[in-house]
């Protein structure tokens, strides 16, 4: 039976929330941020101020409209601690997953942080945040209080979060960027050069923890969530905001929970799978920050990705409605055979990830098995689970390390 691994996500941040922290209030001694994001905390200065400057980096804040009106906040990191000059530096964004922020990117010592990292090496560092996350809640027309504010799947952020971002990095620096994806960040990235689309800004692509095909996961939590999603969370939460930290949300998962055979003790083992190499020193500043909001309807969609096997575009889960968007009964795919070839990829995918299981990345890489052989550079960890890649201990020293190698064997 096909399991919502990616509902299942969102349920890992949220109740691992739930059972550390229950009565406690995410941030409450900072500000509101933004003028509208009025329900969200976050430190008054953006993540800069959080989490960069304080290990000693310069960092710069920036807002990056998308065509569909969200306000996306962005940060560059333009050189190392040692300093030096920012210029004729290659630019490398990281895209972060779903129900989290580009905080996931600098939870580690500035040795251990791939982004840091990235910039004590020579490369100027950019992070995004997606929409709906704390640092990105603004929108030309439309509140988090509106219906109308999560009208959308990752089928958007592929359409607009995505070219809005590269767009505006390789503006502003006048180059093509490297891309870092984390789970969603990777499915987005895929899915957009599918269709050939970003590739002419994208200098390379790094996929940690790959997620596109999602229909193996077997945890007992999963099988609870993959009964719910794609049925009653819509009709529960409607085109909503899914906050994890707020009631409506929390009741549900807190039910979940309930059920027979589900056991939310080791949360962050059942759903991501068991992680070699966290420290308490990382999954504490993690649950701080984390969970950010989701759109329901993403969360829908990722559902409809476990359940049907394929990837498609979003289902309307009616041939009416999918006629009037799609002049189709049924949405369209994406095929991911039609990634350029030559688009230089890196993917690193673990041996324990429960998200992305070693068998849906084997479908992934059945689809790009006609790229240029030496264009595609597959790792393998066998020790590694989904938290693995963006916290763990020794990411550093077999991941990143090799990350940073693939980029300057890119220079040329
Ligand atoms: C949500 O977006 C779709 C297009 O993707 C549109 O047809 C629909 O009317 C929108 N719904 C609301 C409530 O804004
Ligand atoms: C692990 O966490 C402890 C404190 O919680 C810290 O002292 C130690 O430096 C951390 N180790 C690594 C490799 O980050
Ligand atoms: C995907 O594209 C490849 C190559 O472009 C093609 O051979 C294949 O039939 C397509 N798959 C589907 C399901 O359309």
């Amino acid at each position: 039976m096909a399991v919502h691994s990616l509902a299942v996500l969102s349920l890992l941040c949220a109740l691992t929330f739930l059972v550390v922290e229950p009565h406690q209030a995410f941030g409450s001694s900072h500000g509101s941020f933004g003028p509208i994001g009025n329900t969200v905390i976050a430190p008054p200065a953006g993540l800069c101020a959080a989490a960069v400057v304080v290990h000693g980096y310069k960092c710069q804040e920036f807002e990056v409209r998308t065509d569909d009106g969200y306000i996306l906040s962005m940060q560059r990191i333009p050189q190392g601690r040692a300093g030096g000059s920012a210029k004729n530096k290659q630019p490398v964004l990281l895209q972060h997953g779903v129900l989290v922020d580009g905080m996931t990117w600098l939870l580690t010592s500035p040795d251990e942080s791939l982004a840091l990292m990235l910039a004590d090496s020579g490369f100027d560092v950019w992070i995004a945040n997606t929409r709906g996350t704390r640092f990105s809640r603004q929108h030309v027309t439309y509140a988090p209080t509106n219906p109308e504010y999560w009208n959308w799947t990752w089928d958007e952020l592929v359409t607009n979060d995505l070219p809005a971002v590269i767009g505006f990095v390789s503006s502003q620096t006048g180059q093509k960027i490297h891309y870092v994806g984390h789970s969603l960040g990777t499915l987005t990235a895929l899915a957009s050069f599918s269709e050939g689309k970003q590739v002419e800004n994208v200098k390379s692509a790094v996929l940690l923890s790959p997620i596109a095909y999602l229909s193996h996961m077997t945890t007992a939590l999963g099988v609870a969530a993959s009964k719910a999603f794609v049925g009653e969370i819509t009709t529960m939460f409607g085109l909503a905001e899914f906050n994890p930290k707020e009631k409506p949300v929390a009741d549900f998962l807190k039910a979940l929970c309930a059920e027979p055979g589900v056991d939310c003790y080791d949360l962050l083992t059942a759903i991501t799978g068991k992680n070699c190499c966290l420290n308490a020193s990382t999954v504490e500043p993690f649950l701080k920050n984390e969970p950010q909001s989701t759109a329901t309807k993403n969360l829908v969609h990722l559902a409809q990705t476990v359940r049907d096997g394929i990837l498609t575009k979003y289902d309307y889960g009616n041939v009416n409605y999918n006629e009037e968007h799609y002049g189709k009964s049924k949405p369209p795919a994406y095929n991911l055979s039609n990634i350029p070839h030559n688009l230089p990829l890196f993917l690193s995918y673990g041996g324990q990830d429960a998200l992305s299981d070693v068998r849906d990345v084997q479908t992934l890489l059945d689809s790009l098995k006609f790229h240029d052989l030496d264009k595609l550079n597959v790792q393998y960890i066998k020790d590694y689970a989904h938290a693995d890649f963006i916290m763990g201990v020794t990411a550093k020293d077999v991941v990143y390390n090799q990350v940073i190698e693939f980029f300057r064997r890119q220079y040329h």
